[in-house]
């Protein structure tokens, strides 16, 4: 610790206590009994600010892709339980963390495959990255799925996916709250006694019944702990980003930046996590801020780079890149002609259930960050 930093715990009544062999000899003492000096830990347990053991970190798709396809020969779904590559955060492997308390992976499957029906205390999203054919079924809602479709699998629901047999092999990005219901202790995980579970209502109802923008059907649904839309369709969601591009300047810090919502309730999409997509316009660099939560995102179309916390992270379409609890950072489009867009999952429904959400923007040169690496 610097002299600095020790004049501002002192002066500000932090720990700060100098070990002599009398203390480090009571503190051998107190352990014995399963106790320990707050003051010896005080300054690491409540950090003046959110302090993220999280690094920022760029998973390039052309490097990993190869290795996901090579999970299709080494595994069967059934083996496997879930066919996946995970994330791992260099500052979290010990949770299988991708950023904070969140888990992300890319899932596998082969045209005719079908994982096990299944559900869990964690909630869970995919963002379709490439292939054809695949379907997730949502407690009998089953839903044909296409690139950049992103799906909600929430907690509790029966859910299984598969690629039918005439598609082509498909990868998608898996997010979930793994880490934060096992910090919580509360993850239970079960399989379907049939394996399979029936699919009850016409395919692709959820989106024929609440995609519609302005529109729901009428009358009371009962209150739903996630969105009753458990499909958000990528031709609607740019359509959308376009639209408000035309009479919006959008956000300083993220451009064109929308919420995927629960249209029952305008609120985020399930209880734990939420998503949004956003757009930068040709030539677009936002301002940096930081927020009390983390982020993973993948560039659903275009190349820029981002910058985190002075890492500068490059990044094209199916590049995935974590943003860690506030630590600042700012997006760029690298194009000038074309649009980029970045598909986002977070635990902001967390944070501000709890009252713990904050942002600020950066106020010093311009708002943008140094590049340090
Ligand atoms: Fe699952
Ligand atoms: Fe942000």
């Amino acid at each position: 610790m610097s002299f600095r930093e020790n004049y501002r715990e002192a002066v500000a009544g932090r720990a700060n206590v100098a070990d002599t062999s009398e203390l480090l000899a009571y503190y051998d003492e107190i352990e014995r009994h399963h106790a320990g000096a707050l003051w010896t830990v005080a300054n690491k347990i409540e950090p003046w600010e959110p302090a993220s053991s999280s690094a920022p970190m760029l998973w390039q798709y052309d490097a990993l892709r190869p290795h996901v396809l090579r999970s299709l020969e080494l595994v069967t779904p059934e083996e496997a339980g879930r066919r996946v590559v995970y994330l791992a955060n260099s500052g979290r492997r010990d949770v299988t963390a991708a950023v904070g308390w969140l888990y992300s992976g890319l899932q596998v499957m082969a045209p005719g495959e079908c994982a096990s029906s299944h559900r869990h205390s964690a909630s869970a999203l995919r963002f379709i990255m490439e292939g054809t054919g695949a379907f997730t079924n949502v407690d009998g809602h089953k839903m044909t799925l296409s690139a950049n479709d992103f799906v909600l699998t929430p907690n509790g629901t029966w859910h299984e996916h598969g690629v039918e047999a005439d598609g082509a092999i498909c990868i998608w990005q898996d997010g979930l709250d793994i880490p934060l219901m096992n910090a919580l202790e509360a993850n239970f995980y079960e399989v379907h006694p049939d394996l399979k579970q029936p699919i009850i209502f016409p395919i692709d109802d959820s989106t024929a019944s609440w995609g519609s923008a302005a529109l729901k059907p009428a009358g009371e649904h009962g209150p739903k702990r996630y969105s009753p839309l458990l499909k958000y369709e990528w031709e609607r969601t740019y359509d959308a980003l376009q639209a408000f591009a035309r009479v919006s300047d959008g956000s300083p810090f993220d451009g064109i930046h929308m919420d995927y919502i629960n249209p029952e309730t305008g609120g985020a999409v399930m209880l734990t996590l939420g998503a949004s997509m956003q757009m930068l316009r040709p030539g677009e660099h936002t301002h940096a801020h930081r927020e009390v939560g983390s982020f993973v995102y993948q560039c659903a179309k275009g190349s820029g780079f981002s910058i985190v916390n002075g890492k500068r992270l490059d990044w094209k379409e199916r590049d995935i890149f974590c943003v860690p609890a506030w630590m600042w950072h700012e997006h760029a489009n690298a194009s000038v002609t074309e649009d980029a867009c970045l598909f986002c999952f977070h635990d902001l429904p967390v944070m501000k259930a709890l009252g713990l959400y904050r942002a600020e923007g950066l106020a010093e040169n311009g708002g943008r960050q140094p590049v340090l690496s």
